[in-house]
């Protein structure tokens, strides 16, 4: 049987745009999912931060391998993980309250200590 021109078109034209609808949700839903300070930060910006206040204790690669060994090790993957973005920044805002994690809420702004986090974030990524 042959379809009208009009009627193949209102068969197979709603398939469109569902599946660009579909195909874009299943995206945004992958960006949420992997969504990390990067969201919040630019880490190019972070970067700089981190070279200016951050690498002499943790190290110019994040390994904890700066002046102090007992560092923790922003390039190990399953350490950083374990640990949310809030706590992260939590910890660069308050400190480590006597554990000589220095206290940046008065140092940094706001926006930077994301900035910040998002460069560290960046470091155990193997793919950035
Ligand atoms: C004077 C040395 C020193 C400097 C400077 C320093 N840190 Fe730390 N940092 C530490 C120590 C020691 C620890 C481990 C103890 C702790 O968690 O409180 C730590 C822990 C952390 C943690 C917690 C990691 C975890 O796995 O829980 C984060 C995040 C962090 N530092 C980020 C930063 C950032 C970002 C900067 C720069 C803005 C910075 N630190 C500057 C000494 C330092």
């Amino acid at each position: 049987m042959r379809l009208h021109p009009s009627e193949r078109f209102s068969c197979s034209a709603p398939w469109h745009p569902a599946g660009f609808l579909i195909g874009s949700l299943l995206i945004s839903l992958l960006l949420i999912g992997t969504g990390r300070a990067e969201s919040r930060g630019d880490a190019k910006l972070g970067k700089i931060v981190y070279a200016k206040h951050c690498a002499a204790c943790h190290g110019q690669k994040g390994d904890g391998l700066g002046s102090r060994s007992t560092l923790p090790n922003f390039t190990d993957a399953k350490t950083m993980a374990a640990k949310t973005d809030q706590e992260l920044f939590n910890k660069i805002s308050s400190g480590g309250k006597g554990t000589g994690m220095p206290a940046y809420n008065k140092v940094l702004a706001e926006q930077d200590r994301w900035h910040v986090l998002a460069y560290i974030r960046t470091l155990s990524n193997p793919s950035p």
